[in-house]
């Protein structure tokens, strides 16, 4: 073959293969910019520190047991036989709705069995819905777990970190590196068992005399799931590494 030909196919290639490397990189940055519209999606955060009101109040909201699968498809249970039709998760996000909107508090504690895991096959979209109303509010608001909610897709640890990262939630995996050392005396750190122990402090009115000191702690604590006790299917508990944190924090 004429030397001059190979060279110039060569370069031919090459060119060709440029162009596909820019084509493709041009489809990349398009398909990465998140939700079609160049915006990246960050957390929307509550004012923080928590306060009381100047008429010295502070009212919490406390919701349990949602058992929230994926919405219109997942039927409620315990209701008449002529009801069942037309019931589903949605009523449970309208009466959240309602009763945020008619109480309108300072803060929501969900405590446990936020999800049903058997009832949806993706944690992180029933997680989204159940918490839907709480993060439209934007009040602010904390969750720990029950002993459903890791029953789909993501295990407890993943569940705590995912609903730390949700629009206005103050809740948390677990206690800093500094409040766990502090929490073994001795200077040997144990690991705090569980997912979801943490405190949030709420301080005095602004412009008060405590505007500037915690008059409240909320103390959050993994209660854990199921267990076999002696050979009995039982319950978890609080358990001693959760209780010297809590005897050191509070
Ligand atoms: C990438 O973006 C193009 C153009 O916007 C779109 O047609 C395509 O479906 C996207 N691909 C993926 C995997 O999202
Ligand atoms: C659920 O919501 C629907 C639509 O608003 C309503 O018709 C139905 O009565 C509600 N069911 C219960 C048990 O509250
Ligand atoms: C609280 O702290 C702020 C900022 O340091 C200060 O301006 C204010 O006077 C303090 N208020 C009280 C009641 O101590």
């Amino acid at each position: 073959m004429d030397p001059h030909t190979t060279h110039h196919q060569n370069r031919k290639h090459s060119l060709l293969y440029l162009f596909f490397v820019l084509a493709a990189a041009h489809l990349l940055s398009r398909n990465l910019s998140l939700h079609g519209d160049d915006t990246v999606r960050v957390k929307k955060l509550p004012d923080l520190p928590l306060r009381f009101r100047s008429d010295g109040t502070f009212k919490i909201l406390q919701v349990a047991d949602m058992h929230y699968g994926i919405g219109k498809v997942t039927r409620c249970r315990d209701v008449l036989p002529s009801e069942f039709d037309f019931c589903s998760d949605l009523n449970t996000t309208q009466f959240l709705k309602r009763i945020i909107r008619a109480e309108n508090p300072d803060f929501i504690a969900f405590t446990g069995d936020n999800i049903f895991g058997s009832s949806t096959p993706d944690a992180a979209e029933s997680l989204i819905k159940a918490f839907g109303p709480a993060m439209e509010s934007g009040i602010p608001w904390a969750a720990v777990l029950g002993n459903h909610d890791h029953e789909s897709s993501m295990n407890r640890e993943e569940l705590m970190s995912f609903m730390s990262l949700m629009d206005y939630s103050v809740s948390q995996l677990n206690p800093s590196f500094d409040g766990l050392t502090r929490a073994t005396k001795g200077g040997v750190t144990t690991k705090i068992d569980g997912f979801g122990n943490y405190n949030i402090k709420v301080y005095g009115a602004p412009g008060s005399m405590m505007a500037n000191s915690s008059l409240l702690n909320l103390f959050f604590l993994d209660s854990g799931a199921r267990a076999y006790y002696q050979g009995f299917r039982t319950y978890e508990g609080i358990r001693e590494s959760q209780l010297n944190w809590l005897q050191v924090t509070y």
